[in-house]
């Protein structure tokens, strides 16, 4: 499925896709658990789940998907309607308005259908009132009529699946997630994954692509397939234009570096993210309100997309003060050309809040903070 609402061009990050890459992106991905790489722990648990619901010839238990975008959690889903032998029902918290749109999908569901909520901890709380017992119970009340005639109907449903996906389970209320009997954690892709999942996808793309681009891929793919995905293709454009077709390392990296992508993996809004805590901040700590204010991002984007990788790569620490930019990151600025000026943090006990901190950089946070401040009191 697609992601919506963001720009159309990026390269890295894994929270969007460009409309024209829905259709490529969808012939890539494995359509059964047995072509699907990695997430053993999450493939063996549903290979049992799955092959138990068919036994008993019942509908599967409701299941919970979270992690990081573009780690395979609509893939998933996908796979699971194929192995059950049933269809799918693909919607997302926030294209659910009211009650009456969830009513209206819950009574289309054939039995054992399975139904798809991407983004589940955007529900809002009548709808999510709504899926309790139809979760539990394959029931829905629902109200006839208004004022003191208003009464309430029992409506009962065919047995159904939920698969309900989120960035972090963290944002989901107790009484949802209990309601799922099964709760996977889809983690990063190791390089070697990544590395089968680029050749699998040459295959497909009839791509004769050698083996050290193919590691050139991997390596900057942030553990995620539907990076190295897009980044496949863009090396193929890169080679059928610049490089007479081969794809070797060396054109593999031209690529990259075309499109400002850098050793890591790493883009230009992650630069940017760090740069602007390792300058304006002092490498922190620092609160997310005033890094997204600073370069100019949504704090969910940052949370959601960029900071989970910059986590995992061991270049960003959070910490109950704040977001911190670790020594490697800063050697990786450094290593770039950047400005690296001395952490704040340091073994001083006296350090103060704004101790190492350039005067443009504390005017600049301060006016950061400030714009937050003012808009959360409009909203
Ligand atoms: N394409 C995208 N994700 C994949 C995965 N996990 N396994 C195989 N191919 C993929």
């Amino acid at each position: 499925m697609q992601d919506t609402g963001q720009e159309p061009d990026r390269h890295v990050a894994a929270g969007t896709l460009a409309v024209e890459e829905v259709a490529v992106e969808t012939s890539l991905r494995p359509r059964l658990l047995a072509e699907y790489i990695g997430q053993q722990t999450v493939k063996q648990n549903l290979e049992i789940l799955l092959a138990a619901a068919r036994q008993r010839e019942e509908a599967a238990d409701h299941v919970l998907l979270y992690g990081p975008p573009g780690l395979g959690k609509t893939t998933l889903a996908n796979i699971i309607a194929r192995e059950l032998g049933v269809n799918l029902h693909a919607t997302s918290g926030p294209a659910i308005e009211r009650p009456g749109d969830l009513a209206a999908i819950l009574t289309n569901l054939e039995e054992r259908d399975v139904l798809f909520i991407d983004e589940i901890h955007r529900l809002n709380h009548a709808v999510e009132e709504l899926l309790y017992p139809a979760m539990e119970d394959f029931a829905i009340d629902v109200m006839i009529g208004r004022g003191p005639s208003a009464r309430s109907l029992r409506l009962s449903l065919k047995p159904f699946t939920v698969i309900g996906a989120t960035t972090r389970a963290g944002r989901i209320g107790g009484p949802l997630r209990d309601r799922f009997g099964a709760v996977y954690r889809l983690d990063y892709y190791s390089k070697d994954e990544l590395a089968t999942i680029v050749k699998r996808s040459a295959g497909i793309l009839g791509v004769a692509i050698e083996d050290d681009a193919v590691q050139v891929i991997a390596r900057r793919g942030r553990g995620t397939p539907r990076v190295v995905n897009r980044l496949l293709r863009r090396v193929r454009d890169y080679a059928q234009v610049r490089a007479s077709g081969r794809i070797g390392a060396e054109e593999a990296t031209a690529a990259m570096n075309a499109m400002d992508i850098d050793d890591e993996g790493l883009d230009t809004t992650d630069r940017r993210l760090l740069a602007a805590i390792v300058q304006k901040f002092a490498s922190g700590p620092v609160g997310g309100a005033a890094v997204a204010a600073v370069i100019g991002e949504e704090i969910e984007t940052i949370e959601d997309v960029y900071e989970p990788y910059l986590l995992q790569l061991g270049f960003l620490d959070r910490t109950p003060q704040g977001r911190v930019a670790t020594e490697r990151a800063r050697d990786h600025l450094r290593t770039l050309g950047y400005e690296v000026p001395a952490p704040r943090r340091s073994d001083r006990t006296d350090a103060g809040l704004w101790d190492g901190i350039t005067s443009e950089g504390r005017t600049e946070a301060v006016e950061a903070v400030e714009t937050v401040e003012a808009d959360e009191a409009v909203h």
